[in-house]
């Protein structure tokens, strides 16, 4: 069952105000995931590049990357994480309340690159993740980037075959988040853009979800530690174990206009 949209929001809303949450955190406990993502992206972008970024939360991975392009631009449904990310200086990134769902040339302009960092997890389901992708090829240029950073189905079934094997507990589901079916995902994609690059972080799930809790167990793991920061170094590395994935990662090329 989905979760009702406004419940979502809320919870956005709330997570952006939390008292004692760093801006790294607030959208994110696992620190070196996300450093990862930002590796990855960064890989992606050219100096030059008009860059938007949907459902930036509190503007923390946007900030990362505007001094590697020539325009970032957050933009999040959430006007708590947009005053969150503008409070905390944006330096030289541009934020902005809009809904994805809402989202159109007229906004903003095209961009040479678009990033959803687990933004569209957050919609209801396929209807309105299909609508979202959709607004996503209007504001892309023919040729450029739209940088896929998502939940997948596989991936996370797969991780939690593996840990119950290993005698862990398995994952629960995030309640305000709709994974996405791979195939049926990549399928749909195809239709507006060109596969470039399969990203799978299976080395960081391998290490950060299963070795870790079992090497500290009864302990629970904690997010920011050394065995977690070198998981992400070595999946930046090594392309290994795309199955055990939960981050649904690919980096598309916007179809020339037929
Ligand atoms: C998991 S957080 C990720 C935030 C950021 N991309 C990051 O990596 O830190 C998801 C964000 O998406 C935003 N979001 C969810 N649904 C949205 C929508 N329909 N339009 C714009 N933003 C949305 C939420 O408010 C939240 O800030």
């Amino acid at each position: 069952m989905t979760a009702p949209v406004e419940m979502v929001k809320q919870f956005w809303e709330g997570r952006a105000e939390a008292p004692g949450v760093g801006d790294s955190e607030v959208t994110h406990a696992d620190v070196w995931q996300r450093e990862l993502e930002i590796e990855t992206i960064l890989k992606y972008l050219g100096r030059g590049d008009r860059v938007l970024d949907v459902g930036c939360g509190s503007g923390y991975t946007t900030k990362r990357l505007a001094p590697h392009v020539a325009e970032v631009i957050g933009v999040d449904y959430s006007d708590a994480m947009i005053r969150r990310a503008v409070g905390s200086g944006s330096g030289p990134a541009v934020f902005a309340v809009k809904d994805v769902l809402e989202l159109g040339p007229a906004d903003f302009g095209v961009f040479d690159v678009v990033i959803s960092e687990r933004c569209l997890i957050n919609l209801s389901g396929w209807v309105e993740q299909r609508r979202a992708i959709d607004n996503v090829a209007t504001v892309l240029r023919p040729g450029g980037r739209f940088i896929f950073i998502e939940g997948g189905r596989q991936g996370r079934k797969n991780l939690n075959l593996l840990r119950t094997t290993a005698g862990l507990e398995a994952m629960p589901t995030v309640w305000h988040n709709v994974d996405f079916d791979e195939a049926e995902t990549l399928a749909y994609l195809d239709r507006d853009f060109v596969l470039e690059r399969r990203l799978p972080f299976g080395v960081y799930d391998f290490v950060a979800r299963v070795v870790h809790p079992l090497l500290v167990a009864p302990d629970a793991p904690v997010y920011d530690s050394r065995i977690n920061e070198i998981a992400a170094t070595l999946a930046l590395h090594v392309d290994a174990f795309p199955e055990l994935s939960r981050v649904f990662c690919r980096v598309l090329a916007r179809r020339e206009a037929a």
